[in-house]
């Protein structure tokens, strides 16, 4: 982690976390709570409710009132991380440094954790502490960026391309826009919408959550190709084993790391309008998306 992003990171981090503990307080049964809570509390970086409650607070909302929301998405996150992992997709038996869930429980229990932890974020969700139709306006922009719009949507063409040759870099870019890019965009601009910024100051912050999360991407595909297990916590070399198409199989290392670099350089650019403590921290977020190790 970049000095100057903590301790800001690691104060909302914590909120997040703690947020996060008690959940599911009514699972109706055991063994799924248990499933739920294992994906949930391994660690992650928490990059997504980091960012929700961060734009939240630039414009002016106290990160408690957006904290529901923000630990929302983290729950959406873990439940695509869990469904990503099964078999029938990546079939990766490691994720955030422990067997993924599906190896700790069953292909069952991993699936039906998965559904829970979607589900039960659109009830956290309403209990953000702002104006109904603020609220309305995020939950609505969630689900379009989560659902076959966006990651969801991405997800079908990940797996549509899987296996197959003479890929185009503008369906790689569709396809990871979508997986990743859409819950990236939309973890900035719930946080936008919950502080009732402006539509001008929404568009802006849009384009610098696209831009971070196409960055964030390509650095995943790279870090897939140049890192260990146990530093990232999950399978490396899987992409290939799996006939991904990714950034490093299309372009090659050294243009994908210039492509992750330019794509953070323009989420930076989209800040310049901003200043203070969150500004700055953004910027910083844009530099760590592609020095990151993990
Ligand atoms: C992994 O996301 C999935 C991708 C979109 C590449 P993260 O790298 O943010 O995963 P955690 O939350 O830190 O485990
Ligand atoms: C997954 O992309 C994006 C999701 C929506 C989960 P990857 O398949 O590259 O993510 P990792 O590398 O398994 O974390
Ligand atoms: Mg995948
Ligand atoms: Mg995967
Ligand atoms: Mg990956």
């Amino acid at each position: 982690m970049i000095d100057s992003l903590e301790p800001l990171f690691s104060k909302r981090r914590a909120m997040v976390e703690d947020r996060l503990g008690g959940i599911p307080s009514d699972a109706g049964d055991p063994v799924l709570a248990s499933s739920m809570r294992y994906s949930l509390m391994a660690g992650g970086k928490r990059l997504r409710p980091v960012l929700c409650l961060t734009v939240a607070h630039l414009f002016g909302l106290a990160e408690t009132r957006a904290l529901p929301f923000a630990a929302a998405i983290e729950m959406i996150h873990t439940y695509s991380l869990i469904h990503d992992d099964l078999p029938c997709m990546d079939n990766d038996d490691l994720r955030r440094g422990r067997p993924s869930n599906h190896k700790a429980f069953s292909e069952a229990t991993a699936l039906l954790a998965g559904d829970a932890l979607l589900t039960d974020a659109f009830r956290l969700m309403t209990q953000a502490d702002v104006p109904p139709s603020s609220l309305l306006e995020a939950v609505s922009e969630l689900a379009f960026a989560a659902g076959s719009p966006g990651m969801v949507g991405g997800q079908a063409l990940d797996m549509a391309l899987t296996g197959r040759s003479g890929t185009s870099l503008e369906a790689l870019k569709t396809m990871q826009a979508l997986k990743t890019g859409e819950l990236f965009r939309a973890s900035c601009t719930t946080g936008a919408l919950l502080a009732g910024a402006t539509r001008e100051d929404r568009a802006v912050i849009d384009t610098f959550g696209s831009s971070l999360g196409t960055a964030f991407q390509i650095v995943d595909d790279i870090l897939d190709v140049t890192s260990d297990a146990k530093t990232l916590g999950k399978p490396v070399h899987s992409d290939e084993a799996n006939g991904k198409v990714t950034y490093p199989s299309l372009v090659g290392l050294d243009e994908s790391r210039r492509l992750a670099k330019t794509q953070a350089a323009g989420a930076a650019g989209c800040l310049s309008r901003f200043s203070g403590e969150d500004a700055d921290f953004l910027r910083a977020l844009c530099d760590y998306i592609v020095e990151r190790a993990m």
